[in-house]
């Protein structure tokens, strides 16, 4: 069924409308051609040419180097057939300038070498150096650059909750006990966090709108370790300035989380223009969840793409269905491309999505 609100897509704008217009308008909510779409990790170990960059530079070097952060974005985007590039970088980027060293181990994931722990290590913490990441904006320039009007350019940062959650594990985490000891504990300290990491990823954000980026998405990746009430008590707020802060530069926010379908309802209060949808609920019952009044972005379970065509058009097609046409609809996975996945399927994905009509799916 196709409500009220929904517009139906019309064949006749597809000569006209650009691929990168198409994604910001679906962030906009406004009619489009067909669904846009791109992947989350779109760049990274699974395709061949990251992993021959990789060879001779690591991770952090990559990032540093606009050429080389240009040249893998554009080389993913081109090669998937995408509507939207994501400028190739690290959500723990910021850490660096405020003064907390940390590094990629191989197999382990991030590390930080001195964890925030105490309200004299929040004290310490920087923000007078967002300046520093200008590297990141340099290599948008030079993918906005290369785009144009054909593709859209996502910048993106980590939202307050996730990153705090980074300096004071000291890493990835199972549960989350030191961040919530400080949370519990320190709320003061909690909150002086929160507040230094708006400040810190407002600058970071604003030099990637004034680069190019025509979208900012702000990562949540590990909100759906907290509990709603703890989510409202202690993370919310900060999310919602940035997000704010954000949309006051003039681009639209998506804000994204995993394992939020308790918390869906309440992300959506920060006001944000898409709300990224993971897979453990169908897409028509999370953008209910958000309301209808928002863009949602996702949500395809991304270890469906080691699965066989058939199985892969079902999930596809369930996902568009239940998207029924309505405006605001941006397709993606549920959480990021993981090493291994057959860059084929990644590939047909993007097909199945820009060949997808709902007419034909209604008949
Ligand atoms: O196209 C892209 O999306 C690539 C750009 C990108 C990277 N990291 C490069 C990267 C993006 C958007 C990120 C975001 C990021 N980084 C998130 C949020 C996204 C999510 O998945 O929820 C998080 C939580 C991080 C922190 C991070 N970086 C972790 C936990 C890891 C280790 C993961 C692993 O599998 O080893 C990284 C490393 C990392 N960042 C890689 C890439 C391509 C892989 C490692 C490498 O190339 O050496």
């Amino acid at each position: 069924m196709i409500d009220m609100d929904s517009a139906h897509q019309s064949a006749d704008a597809a000569e006209t409308i650009f691929a990168g217009s198409r994604f910001v308008r679906a962030c906009l909510r406004k009619p489009v051609d067909r669904t846009p779409v791109w992947f989350l990790r779109q760049a990274g170990r699974y395709m061949q040419e990251y992993r021959d960059v990789r060879k001779h530079h690591t991770l952090v070097e990559i990032c540093k180097n606009p050429e080389l952060a240009a040249e893998v974005t554009i080389t993913a985007a081109e090669k998937l057939g995408v509507d939207a590039a994501i400028i190739f970088a690290d959500l723990l980027l910021p850490l660096e300038p405020m003064g907390l060293d940390f590094e990629f181990q191989a197999g382990e994931g991030p590390v930080v070498h001195h964890p925030v722990r105490s309200a004299a290590d929040v004290k310490a913490l920087r923000v007078d150096r967002a300046g520093d990441l200008a590297y990141v904006a340099r290599a948008i320039e030079k993918v906005a650059g290369h785009f144009r009007d054909r593709l859209g350019v996502i910048g993106f940062c980590g939202a307050p909750y996730t990153l705090a959650s980074y300096m004071i594990e000291g890493g990835g985490s199972r549960n989350y006990i030191h961040t919530k000891q400080m949370m519990y504990r320190d709320p003061i300290a909690w909150s002086s966090l929160l507040d230094k990491l708006v400040a810190v990823l407002t600058e970071y954000c604003r030099l990637q709108v004034q680069a190019g980026a025509d979208v900012i998405q702000i990562f949540d990746s590990w909100v759906g370790s907290l509990s709603l009430s703890d989510y409202r008590a202690y993370s919310f707020e900060a999310a919602k300035r940035l997000v704010r802060a954000v949309q006051a530069m003039g681009v639209p926010v998506i804000y994204f989380g995993v394992e939020t379908t308790g918390l869906l309802r309440q992300m959506a209060e920060t006001g944000a223009d898409v709300i990224g949808l993971d897979w453990r609920q169908p897409l028509d019952e999370g953008w209910r969840a958000v309301g209808h009044g928002r863009a949602v972005q996702g949500n395809l379970d991304p270890i469906t793409l080691f699965a066989p065509q058939e199985v892969l058009e079902q999930r596809v097609g369930e996902i568009l269905r239940a998207a029924g046409g309505r405006v605001g609809h941006i397709f993606n996975l549920g959480h990021g491309i993981v090493p291994g996945t057959p860059v084929e399927n990644v590939q047909a994905v993007a097909r199945m999505v820009r060949e997808f009509r709902i007419a034909a799916a209604n008949e």
